[in-house]
């Protein structure tokens, strides 16, 4: 089923990003571009990502802990991103 139809992006698209580690809706939008046209599905992959683990943000507040810099967003990288 289709979860943005802007980009013909399906539900199980959206899942298997988040199963690569994208853990909210921008991080989709990063590796297909869901979301980032009409807006209207963002709701729908925000629902699908749920309020689950996030492997990245874990990642971040260990870092944190340890006095590391915070990277930004552009230096998240994921195996499918262009
Ligand atoms: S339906 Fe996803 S951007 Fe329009």
């Amino acid at each position: 089923m289709y979860v943005c139809s802007c980009f013909g992006i399906t539900e199980q698209q959206v899942k298997q990003h988040a199963d690569a580690g994208a853990c909210t809706p921008r991080q989709i939008a990063s590796v297909c571009k869901a979301g980032t046209d009409c807006g209207g599905c963002v709701r729908r992959i925000q629902a699908l990502l749920g309020r689950g683990e996030c492997p990245r943000r874990e990642l971040l507040a260990g870092r944190a802990a340890h006095g590391e810099p915070l990277s930004s967003a552009a230096d998240v990288r994921f195996p499918d991103a262009a």
